[in-house]
């Protein structure tokens, strides 16, 4: 029975890598040991640890010359403080986008001044504000996609000081010029792999930056010298998200995710534009190509459309407690199919009016 899986996160990965992943689980390499139970520092471990790194950057369009990957634990939440500790010395600026941005503010102003340039918060996150950057910032951070409120930065702005950016929701699922950021960082259980990794990609200079008194753990210099390995790696969710970087390159990379990507959004937006049942959250300019946030505009059909739903064996549709109404998230394993048939639904349930 096919299940149409529309999980904000922890989210659909490809039926091959799930595959993989569990004979990984039985049997690493004819080794007759379980992934689980080999030791980070053997080889077979040390050459997938190796392998995930130089993916990430090559998927990325990016050089190891001028770029490090780290695989860190602690989620994207970890990141909030961790960029922080290493880069705010005087003042970084935010762009507040939704709940993801909020935390990232909260935390940086833990350890400096904090300037945010825009916000739309006060319209319940349902745009992307337009701003400038004009002063000297230690950094700026944004979030490329508000995987809760259902909008996305399309023209990221135009920035003199280091861009670091939050892209948990939607890296390698669009083309964007990833030599334009400093630091990127993305937990792992969307389009990357299972829940327990956050991959880290940041610009070599700004390692040399970084003060002896941040705590080791908490260091990126120490993550880089020591190879992302400074302490035991989450081992499955590495192994995971290789398995699903290689399927993302013989998929044909992230453009040709991209172009699937954006016929499944607009297959979506087409339909809550035309059925005078449902309303979109976003406004049009700044829709997600990735997560599609709606609302019925007449709640006397709630109780059907969700039965309907049910019946077609659609799950994890319900929005987020801050937006209420339905989400679906159209991750880069989602096949189209999934998102005909919810369409579908949608359009039955308009026939009942
Ligand atoms: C854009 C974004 N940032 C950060 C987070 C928090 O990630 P984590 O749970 O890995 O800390 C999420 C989780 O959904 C997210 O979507």
């Amino acid at each position: 029975m096919k299940i149409h899986n529309f999980c904000a996160g922890p989210s659909i990965l490809p039926n091959e890598v799930f595959s993989q992943a569990s004979d990984a689980v039985k049997e690493i390499n004819n080794s007759g040991l379980s992934l689980l139970e080999i030791s980070h520092r053997s080889h077979d471990f040390v050459d997938i640890m190796d392998e995930a790194r130089d993916l990430s950057i090559e998927l990325l369009g990016l050089s190891r010359k001028d770029y490090t990957p780290l695989f860190l634990q602690g989620g994207a939440s970890m990141q909030f403080l961790m960029t922080a500790y290493n880069f705010l010395k005087n003042e970084a600026a935010f762009l507040n986008t939704g709940t993801w941005s909020k935390k990232a503010i909260k935390e940086a102003k833990i350890f400096g001044k904090v300037d945010v340039l825009g916000s739309s918060e006060d319209e319940n996150f349902n745009h992307i504000p337009k701003i400038s950057i004009d002063k000297e910032y230690d950094y700026f951070h944004c979030t490329s996609n508000n995987t809760i409120f259902g909008t996305q930065i399309h023209n990221f702005p135009k920035s003199n000081v280091p861009v670091f950016c939050d892209m948990s929701s939607d890296i390698f699922s669009r083309v964007i010029n990833f030599q334009d950021f400093d630091l990127i960082y993305a937990g792992a259980q969307k389009n990357l792999g299972p829940a327990g990794a956050t991959l880290v990609v940041i610009r070599n200079e700004l390692l040399e930056r970084i003060n002896d008194n941040v705590p080791s753990m908490l260091n990126y210099k120490v993550h880089s010298e020591k190879s992302s390995m400074f302490n035991t790696p989450p081992v499955f969710s590495v192994y995971v998200s290789l398995l699903n970087m290689r399927w993302i390159r013989n998929s044909g990379g992230i453009s040709k995710l991209e172009e699937k990507n954006r016929k499944k959004a607009e297959i979506l937006y087409s339909e809550i534009d035309i059925n005078p049942l449902f309303k979109g959250h976003a406004k049009a300019e700044d829709r997600s190509i990735m997560n599609a946030t709606f609302n019925l505009t007449d709640n006397n059909f709630k109780n059907t459309f969700e039965s309907m739903l049910e019946k077609a064996n659609i799950k994890a549709l319900s929005g987020h407690r801050s937006v209420g109404g339905y989400r679906a998230s159209m991750y880069n394993a989602m096949d189209i199919h999934s998102v005909k048939v919810l369409v579908e639904v949608m359009s039955e349930l308009e026939s009942k009016i």
